[in-house]
This record gives C-alpha cells, sequence and structure tokens, in this order.
C-alpha cells in the first residue's frame, strides 16, 4: 500500500507558470491586458475557433453565451442533469428556465436534441454529438476533445472552457468563450460592466478617460497574471494531455479484465480528452456499495471524487421544478455506481499503478 496520499486532481503547474507570473508583476500590468489578448488569439487557433473572449471562469462564460443569444425569460434550456450545477445556475439568471432531461447512459451525455435550445456538456472530456439548437456547449472538461477531427471550441457553436484548478489547462480560475465572432463580440459586451472600451485600451498610451456604459453588465474580466499561466499552459497543453492519454490506456488495459467494473471509453468518431476517468461499479457483484469502495480506496491512502451529484437530486432545483427521481432513471441510477479515480498528467506509472493494485485489492476483498 502507498504510505502517502495520492490527491485527487492537483494542478501541474511548472517553473515557466511561475516565471509568466512574476514576470506580469514585474511588467505593472495585472489586470486584464496584453498577455489576455494573447492568450484569446491563441486559444483560439488551439482550438480553431473564429473568436475567443477570456474571463474569470466557466461559468461567466456559459452565462455570457446565454447573453449572447438573446436567451432570457420566455425561453427554455434543455440542460442535462449530469453535470455540475452552474450549467443550470445561468440558465436561471438570464431569467430563462432550464429543461432538465435524462442522459444517455452510455456517454451520460445529452441523447438528443428537440427544436429547443439545449446546452450539451461534454462530460469528463467524452464529446457529446448531439446536435440542434445549441446554445453553449460546456466543454469545461473538454480541452482537447474532437469530435470528426473538429476540435471542440471551433465547431461553430459558442462554447464554454473552464481553467479551474483541477482542469485540464488551469489558470486557478478562469475561462474561455469560443465561437464565431459577432456572437463573442455580443458576449464581450456584457464582460466589463458594459463599458464601451476595454479599461487597459484606456491606459496603454491609445486610448482616453472617456467611457460609455450602454448596459447593467457583469465583472467577468479575467487577470493578465491569470492569462500568463494560461498561455504557458497552452502551450504545454500536447504534453499535458498525452500524458493523461497515457495514463487513461494503462487504466483500461489493467482494469478490463474486472467484471465488476464498467469502464469509460472513447467514442467512435470522437476524442476524448480524458480530463476524468470515472468508473462505475457493478453493484450487483459487490458486497460493498459506491460509498464504502471511496472509503476503501481512501484508507488504501488513494484520492478519488464523484462526477456529478445529477441536478435533479439538488434541494433547490429538485424543490423549485418538483424534479422526481423516477423521472431521471438513467442518472439516478449512474451516480450511485460512479467513482472517479485520479487522472493528471504529474502521477508518475508507480502512482497510476498503486490506484490499480488498491482498486484490485478492493474488488478482491470485496467482491460476491
Ligand atoms: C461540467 C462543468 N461545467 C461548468 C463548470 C464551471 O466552471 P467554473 O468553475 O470555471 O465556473 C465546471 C466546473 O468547475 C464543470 O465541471
Amino acid at each position: 500500500m502507498r504510505d502517502s496520499f495520492l490527491p485527487f486532481a492537483p494542478p501541474d503547474i511548472g517553473n515557466d507558470e511561475i516565471a509568466a507570473v512574476v514576470e506580469t508583476l514585474r511588467s505593472g500590468w495585472m489586470t486584464t491586458g496584453p498577455k489576455t489578448a494573447a492568450f484569446e488569439k491563441s486559444f483560439a487557433e488551439t482550438v480553431g475557433a473564429e473568436a475567443a473572449l477570456a474571463l474569470n471562469s466557466g461559468t461567466a462564460a456559459l452565462h455570457l453565451a446565454l447573453l449572447a443569444h438573446g436567451i432570457g425569460a420566455g425561453d427554455e434550456v434543455v440542460v442535462p442533469v449530469m453535470t455540475f450545477s452552474s450549467d443550470a445556475h445561468v440558465v436561471e439568471h438570464v431569467g430563462a428556465r432550464p429543461a432538465f432531461v435524462d442522459v444517455d447512459p452510455t456517454t451520460l451525455n445529452l441523447a438528443s436534441s428537440d427544436g429547443r435550445w439545449c446546452m450539451p456538456v461534454h462530460l469528463y472530456g467524452g464529446p457529446c454529438t448531439v446536435g440542434g439548437k445549441i446554445a453553449v456547449e460546456d466543454a469545461a472538461h473538454a480541452i482537447p476533445a474532437r469530435i470528426d477531427g473538429i476540435t471542440i471550441g471551433g465547431r461553430g457553436n459558442l462554447t464554454a472552457f473552464s481553467f479551474y484548478a483541477t482542469k485540464n489547462l488551469t489558470t486557478g480560475e478562469g475561462g474561455m468563450l469560443t465561437g464565431p465572432g459577432e456572437l463573442v463580440e455580443r458576449a464581450r459586451a456584457w464582460s466589463l460592466h458594459g463599458m464601451s472600451r476595454d479599461a487597459w485600451r484606456r491606459y496603454d498610451g491609445t486610448g482616453s478617460w472617456r467611457y460609455d456604459v450602454d448596459r447593467a453588465g457583469f465583472k467577468y474580466n479575467i487577470t493578465d497574471l491569470a492569462s500568463a499561466i494560461g498561455l504557458v499552459q497552452l502551450k504545454r497543453l500536447p504534453d499535458l494531455y498525452t500524458r493523461r492519454r497515457a495514463i487513461a490506456g494503462r487504466y483500461t488495459e489493467a482494469l478490463s479484465s474486472f467484471p465488476e467494473l464498467e469502464l469509460p471509453n472513447e467514442q467512435p468518431g470522437t476524442q476524448h480528452a480524458w480530463h476524468i476517468y470515472a468508473i462505475r461499479l457493478h453493484l450487483d457483484r459487490m458486497k460493498i456499495d459506491r460509498d464504502q469502495f471511496i472509503e476503501e480506496l481512501r484508507v488504501r491512502n488513494i484520492g478519488t471524487s464523484v462526477h456529478f451529484i445529477p441536478i435533479h437530486l439538488l434541494s433547490y432545483y429538485r424543490d423549485k421544478y418538483g424534479l422526481r427521481t423516477e423521472d431521471f432513471p438513467v442518472a439516478t441510477r449512474e451516480f450511485e455506481r460512479l467513482v472517479s479515480i485520479p487522472i493528471y498528467p504529474q502521477m508518475t506509472d508507480r502512482d497510476v499503478d498503486d490506484v490499480i493494485v488498491a482498486v484490485d485489492d478492493v474488488i478482491t476483498r470485496h467482491r460476491r
């Protein structure tokens, strides 16, 4: 057994990120400025998007996407329940109504669309291929994921990325909205108080002190400190992703022989971003439940998590919309057997093997 605890998902921050922050601090420009402009440009190029808007969270990107489409009171947005709560929150923030739906049993993603606005989530980094009237793709987990060779973020829909500390690309906190130039510029108009020009242009010698405010906008801008980290992470992305993919491959190879487990896989025609490696327990083959399984891994010094508690089980949405577990049979059942095991670039082969050995040991001791 490991003698030290293996955390679930620490960020991978190296000397280059640290140097970039120090350089930015010394530059005298901390908030939104030249680093952010460069980050937006590089990110758009990386995913093949026409335009990109860097923000202080993925949630901000989701919110502004809905505003850019003019979604508001009287509109409904279809949201899969197997996701993070902020997807539903932003629908409420614009005064629209989230229409919650169950998910596909294999991918845990949205299974179909029906003419209403929808918010496909690329859960765990596994691409959701559903088309239709897409309000925004939630790509918080999905860098770099692909559908039919096209990188998510570059498919022509507004797409929201998160750079939260655990994500495949991190800036500590941060997010990016990509998509068609006109829609992204509409989102930009909401992103900094509704001010008519970027604050940094007012101070770079080319702007003026005068500005207008044409709406009650939000304070969603990212700092140049965060963007400096993002620029380095973007350069490292191919290597970071290669390592994630290798770890996923090692897990799949080692764990596929266990009849007690259902493993994630890459759907045909897609590239999985391997943000989260979520195994599912066949509970009928085990003498312990998911929570006990997690506890057994914890005592073996392996950190885990569960993604996510489906939205219909959260009290606010359950009570407000009268959501019943029987209306979401797939998400309700799958939630009970989900365990996310560690996957991040800094893991050594030894760490990965420790996880495999621990999983093997728990199953061997507790199988029926
Ligand atoms: C699926 C999903 N959507 C949206 C978000 C929101 O991103 P952020 O925390 O950057 O606001 C997250 C995570 O944090 C997420 O996991």
